[in-house]
């Protein structure tokens, strides 16, 4: 076949060619389907078949494709100027936004702490500086992540990454040093405990050993958290959970740090899930989302921590780019004006309720769990071992593609499907996406 550079005559077969010849295995991809054209929660091919994406780029699309305000704002800062370096000059967009994520932070009851902070291209890299940023300020070297975790492919993200196969696994012996895993609880998979006090007391005690044992308190920079597990299959903690481990936290001066790069813009039901639980993070790290399909990252947090750090110690060339900084407050704007935390908690009653129905008469649905619009399937072989069954996960992405819908696997064991539905989908778009689900969900 001849190979055309024409960007908009390449047919589907010729970008999947190209692909399997110049990109990298060790860049997978979750479907075949290639797109030419995106609007709202639809994409289509070079070959102009439709498709219903329930995907949303990974969650960074809880506004939709191409939301016309979005698109416009971008368009509107295109016009003025590009890229100029934090670095080296200030700029409007970046101080702003700046200034709406510090009007916007999760603060508990009574608590006025100011806050501060710092853009990135990407969520590893956001996760790389409140690494550092808790290291210095606490002049502590050790960082505490959980098990079944992910926050990244960068060293010291994916350091901090605790669900080890594929995107950690083959860089086992070069990690960075310093970084403890411990557990996680995970309801359907929990070590002990049948209610979710129990559960959460369990593996509290479990963090508090941990503290009595190996990891000496005033060794510990920071507890790293996502609110709920994205990757790890939205595994759901019990909100004491995290509401203890938070106390604790702050009872040893440990930075406290929430990663709601997937969690966070509304996704499920408050701007923040750590909303839910009443805690007020330290740090919190968002992205994805955050520039509605444009690169940009934040670490935002208290004053403080930052004002521990030299000048020269953060930044990067491109980092908080006008361009993902006017899509950033844009996103803030329109997730307020439209109530789209609402519009979450409303379409996760739907998916709940639809995969719930599922489970009555798909056996292969071990369980239905999520927050919010973040909504998930577990598939097993067996719902009494609870065996996984990710070759029914892959077999379900794949023919769900074949009748147009975009779905992607997560969890520990990649047996779960999870739904991460643009926020401003239509009702009868969900439903159409339903449907195709239940059709292909026994594989
Ligand atoms: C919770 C969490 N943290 C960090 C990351 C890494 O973000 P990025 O892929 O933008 O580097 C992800 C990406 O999926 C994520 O879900």
């Amino acid at each position: 076949m001849t190979l055309t550079r024409t960007r908009d005559s390449i047919s589907s077969e010729e970008a999947r060619t190209l692909r399997e010849r110049f990109v990298p295995k060790g860049l997978s991809v979750g479907t075949p389907i290639v797109v030419a054209r995106a609007s709202g929660a639809e994409v289509w091919d070079p070959e102009g078949k439709r498709y219903l994406d329930f995907v949303a780029g990974i969650g960074a699309l809880n506004l939709g494709h191409q939301h016309p305000e979005i698109v416009a704002a971008v368009r509107e800062q295109l016009e003025k100027y590009g890229h100029v370096s934090a670095q080296v000059v200030t700029y409007e967009p970046y101080v702003r936004l700046a200034q709406e994520l510090d009007r916007i932070y999760p603060r508990t009851e009574g608590r006025t702490n100011a806050t501060k902070s710092v853009f990135a291209n990407s969520g590893a890299e956001s996760v790389e500086n409140a690494m550092k940023i808790a290291r210095v300020a606490t002049g502590r070297e050790w960082i505490v992540a959980f098990q079944n975790s992910f926050h990244g492919r960068t060293y010291a993200a994916m350091t901090a990454t605790g669900k080890t196969k594929n995107s950690r696994m083959p860089f086992m012996r070069t990690t960075s040093p310093n970084v403890a895993h411990l557990p996680y609880p995970y309801p359907y998979r929990t070590l002990g405990g049948t209610d979710p006090e129990e559960i959460a007391d369990l593996y509290v005690r479990l963090f508090e050993q941990a503290l009595d044992t190996h990891l000496a308190p005033e060794h510990v920079a920071a507890v790293i958290v996502e609110p709920i597990q994205g990757e790890g299959g939205f595994v759901v903690p019990p909100q004491r959970f995290l509401k203890r481990i938070a106390a604790i936290c702050r009872r040893h001066d440990i930075v406290f740090i929430a990663d709601e790069i997937q969690t966070g813009m509304a996704r499920t039901g408050r701007m923040f899930a750590i909303e839910h639980a009443g805690v007020m993070p330290d740090l919190l790290i968002t992205s994805k989302s955050l520039g509605a399909g444009y690169p940009i990252g934040a670490v935002t947090g208290r004053a403080e921590l930052f004002d521990a750090l030299p000048p020269g110690s953060l930044g990067s060339t491109f980092g908080g780019h006008p361009i993902g900084c006017v899509a950033a407050l844009k996103t803030i704007e329109i997730i307020e004006r439209d109530g789209i935390a609402a519009r979450a908690t409303a379409i996760g009653e739907t998916l709940r309720a639809r995969f719930d129905a599922m489970a009555k008469t798909h056996p292969v649905i071990g369980e239905a769990r999520g927050l919010g619009a973040m909504q998930a399937i577990e598939l097993v072989q067996d719902r009494a071992t609870k065996k996984p069954a990710a070759q029914q996960v892959d077999a379900a992405i794949k023919r769900a593609a074949e009748r147009g819908l975009l779905l992607l696997r997560a969890g520990l064991y990649s047996n779960v499907i999870r739904t991460l539905v643009p926020l401003t989908i239509t009702d009868a778009q969900l439903e159409e996406g339903l449907d195709i689900m239940e059709e292909v969900i026994d594989g």
